[in-house]
């Protein structure tokens, strides 16, 4: 069954501060989504890729169609749709333009406009040998803790206190593309629609709604190069990256 990619770019960017939307905002000279739009297609594992791009946008969608202008008959087909307010919210609009049949489904931020084609295949493969869901990932180098605000006396001293140290051999920072059985992903998106929105607002990821159904997650290894870019100083590596090597 064919596969089809999503790249969510309908967010608005408010970290990396540029005052327009994120997958607009230039890398090497290219918007990050043509960046990402060309390592899908340089990846070669999807039929159909579909962008989710701001309501009212322009610019993303016409760049996605000048994009598609420069493939032949053979290239993925590009489907553009309004994203919303949350990125789940975006997701779900873009699962709901795929063609019909469409098997396996990868969900790939804009903002990661250096994933290698290794990692896509990665994914790709594990759902080929039957993973009904799977994602990237790379070690953590940090210790991560949890913390809570402190109370009483002891917030004179500090704002928060450590509750916890996670196992760090334990921990990964996970990466997109993440792929998906593409009817597990639909279910577990319909199912999350009807969250309230406090909960529905701790969606930071595809592969949290699929675990919340208690399907495995499989876990494949990503790549450091496939940041996702947030801040400046993402854009300055990135920068760098491409500058230096063939990121
Ligand atoms: N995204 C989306 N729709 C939203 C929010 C986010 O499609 N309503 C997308 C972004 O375009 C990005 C990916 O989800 O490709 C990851 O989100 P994030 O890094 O948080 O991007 P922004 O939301 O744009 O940035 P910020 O949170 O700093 O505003
Ligand atoms: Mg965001």
């Amino acid at each position: 069954a064919p596969t089809a990619v999503v790249i969510v770019a309908a967010g608005s960017g408010t970290r990396l501060g540029y005052g327009m939307p994120k997958a607009l905002v230039p890398l090497a000279g290219a918007p990050l989504l043509l960046h990402a739009l060309r390592g899908v297609v340089g990846a070669g594992v999807a039929r159909q890729i579909c962008v989710a791009v701001p309501p009212g946008d322009s610019d993303l969608g016409g760049l996605c169609r000048s994009f598609a202008e420069e493939f032949g008959v053979d290239a993925p087909v590009i489907t553009v749709v309004e994203g919303g307010a949350t990125r789940a919210d975006s997701v779900r609009s873009a699962l709901a333009a795929l063609a019909p049949g469409t098997g396996h489904v990868l969900v790939h931020d804009a903002a990661r406009p250096l994933t290698p084609a290794d990692v896509f295949a990665r994914v790709a493969e594990a759902l080929d040998r039957g993973a009904r869901a799977v994602i990237p990932a790379v070690p953590v180098v940090d210790t991560i803790k949890s913390t809570a605000p402190t109370e009483g006396e002891a917030s004179a001293i500090a704002g928060e206190i450590v509750t916890g140290t996670a196992v760090r051999e334990q921990l990964r920072a996970v990466q997109t593309p993440q792929g998906f059985d593409a009817a597990t992903l639909l279910g577990a998106h319909e199912q999350a629609a009807r969250w309230p929105a406090e909960q529905a607002a701790g969606i930071t990821d595809d592969a949290m709604l699929v675990e919340s159904l208690g399907t495995p997650v499989y876990v494949v290894p990503g790549d450091l190069r496939s940041l996702k870019i947030t801040t400046p100083m993402d854009l300055h590596l990135a920068e760098t990256l491409l500058a230096t090597a063939g990121a």
